[in-house]
């Protein structure tokens, strides 16, 4: 018996998820008992590229989701609504769900999974981080015996796409990004993506399933890269570094076994060393870097978006759950014939996890400041961030333009808190002009 599937959304990732399921051979056997039952568009009269009978289509998606004969339901419209709506009722008409929707999952979670596991239905997500790249399901499963200490990601394809081209090019962020945008890279609105929205709904997925807990999305800290100049990758590139928009999740380190554990969460831009295994991910490529023990670091590398790689994820979930209802439709039930959830696909977080404050992250620092050019402004600089236990590691002149002084520096690693302490001093100084930029460092 065919596994039916209803699918929400024919544009780009519902456009790769047919052709991928129309065309199975040389893919995995099970693709064939899958069965493209009733598709959801927006409007009938849109020409369509998948050869797919027109008796299929409906603009009804209500209809799709609690039609009793469809075993899967795919959402691939995106958007917060009607996507969460159609999601639980899915769920509540006995559906499984496979979804490519990270804006959905990462505010509404929490109502999507208590109400997938009160109803014994699966949610799948691996398309909604990463696009291609397989990074759900290795947190869930394959690196399930791991404790993992931290999950660093390059998690949104557009942001890096300007951000390398920048550091090519020596380039403007306005320039590279109305570039971008005729070029159809970025969005006509690219505000989630250059604000790190995008990647902060990411990197909040990721951190729930690495450290077993649910997050808040608000609790992310989020910076985008709109401040990221081409003097700072031009210094950064000097002092041996390249500019990422990362998304980062670590166990802040414990002082003792009693302490209430915490995470960092956050996305800025960071001056990555050269060296790193993140700093060589380039254009629209993602990458997620995990460490854990005692695996170590495992790097997932791929392309984060697109309607092939997006969809390649989809079909995978979609399989995934028609495996599942093989055995379970050979009798793999409880004995009061409820269908028993794997333990490690289905959702199993009940806590939120805690979050630390930003002013508490310890970190390194690169910092700009334009100075007057006269004596004694470094000493002065020196002298506000030793007051407040801010080592240097580096500190740079590095141009002069008439009276005015560039002066780079970098940090040995501080507490956030007193960087900050020291930054609003040194701000006042009538000998600094502005405080052109700071960025953390890896
Ligand atoms: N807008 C995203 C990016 C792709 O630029 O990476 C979809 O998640």
């Amino acid at each position: 018996m065919a596994f039916k599937i209803g699918l929400l959304g024919l544009g780009t990732v519902g456009t790769g998820t047919v052709e991928i399921l129309l065309d199975p051979a040389q893919r995995h056997p099970l693709l064939r008992e899958l069965e493209i039952y009733r598709v959801g568009v927006r409007s009938l009269d849109k020409p369509r590229s998948v050869a797919l009978p027109t008796s299929l289509f409906t603009t009804d998606l209500e209809s799709i989701v609690t039609d009793p004969n469809v075993d899967i339901v795919v959402e691939v419209i995106g958007g917060l609504e009607p996507a969460r709506s159609l999601i639980l009722k899915a769920i509540a008409h006995g559906k499984h769900v496979v979804t490519a929707n990270k804006a959905a999952i990462a505010r509404f979670g929490e109502e999507i999974f208590d109400a997938a596991s009160e109803a014994g239905v699966y949610v799948l997500l691996e398309a909604a981080v990463g696009g291609g790249i397989p990074v759900i399901e290795p947190l869930k499963q394959s690196l399930c015996s791991n404790r993992i200490h931290t999950v660093t990601g390059i998690i949104n394809g557009t942001t890096n796409y300007i951000l390398t081209r920048m550091q090519l090019e020596g380039a403007d962020f306005a320039d590279v990004l109305a570039d971008a945008q005729r070029l159809g890279y970025a969005e006509a609105d690219p505000t989630a993506d250059l604000d790190g929205f995008d990647a902060a709904d990411k990197i909040a997925i990721l951190a729930s399933l690495a450290f077993g807990g649910r997050i808040k999305l608000s609790e992310v800290h989020c910076e985008g890269i709109r401040q990221v100049s081409a003097a700072d990758i031009a210094y950064a590139e000097k002092l041996g570094f390249v500019i990422k928009l990362l998304a980062v999740a670590r166990r802040t380190p414990q002082a003792s076994p009693e302490e209430p554990e915490q995470l960092q969460i956050r996305v800025h831009p960071t001056l990555v060393p050269k060296a790193h295994p993140l700093a060589s991910v380039n254009d629209v490529y993602n990458a997620i870097l995990i460490e854990g023990e005692p695996v170590g670091q495992v790097m997932f590398f791929g392309r984060g978006a697109g309607s092939g790689p997006t969809a390649s994820a989809v079909v995978a979930d979609i399989l995934n759950i028609a495996a599942l209802l093989k055995v379970e439709r050979g009798g793999v039930t409880r004995s009061d014939g409820t269908p028993l959830l794997d333990p490690l696909l289905a959702c199993s977080h009940q806590h939120y996890c805690a979050i630390a404050p930003m002013d508490e992250l310890i970190t390194r620092f690169y910092a700009r400041f334009i100075t007057n050019d006269t004596p004694g402004v470094i000493g002065k600089l020196g002298t506000s961030f030793g007051n407040h236990n801010v080592s240097l590691e580096s500190v740079v002149q590095t141009d002069v333009r008439g009276d005015r002084a560039e002066i780079v520096v970098v940090t040995h690693d501080v507490r956030e808190g007193n960087f900050r302490k020291a930054l609003d001093e040194i701000h006042a100084m009538e000998a600094v002009s502005s405080v052109a930029s700071t960025l953390r460092v890896l």
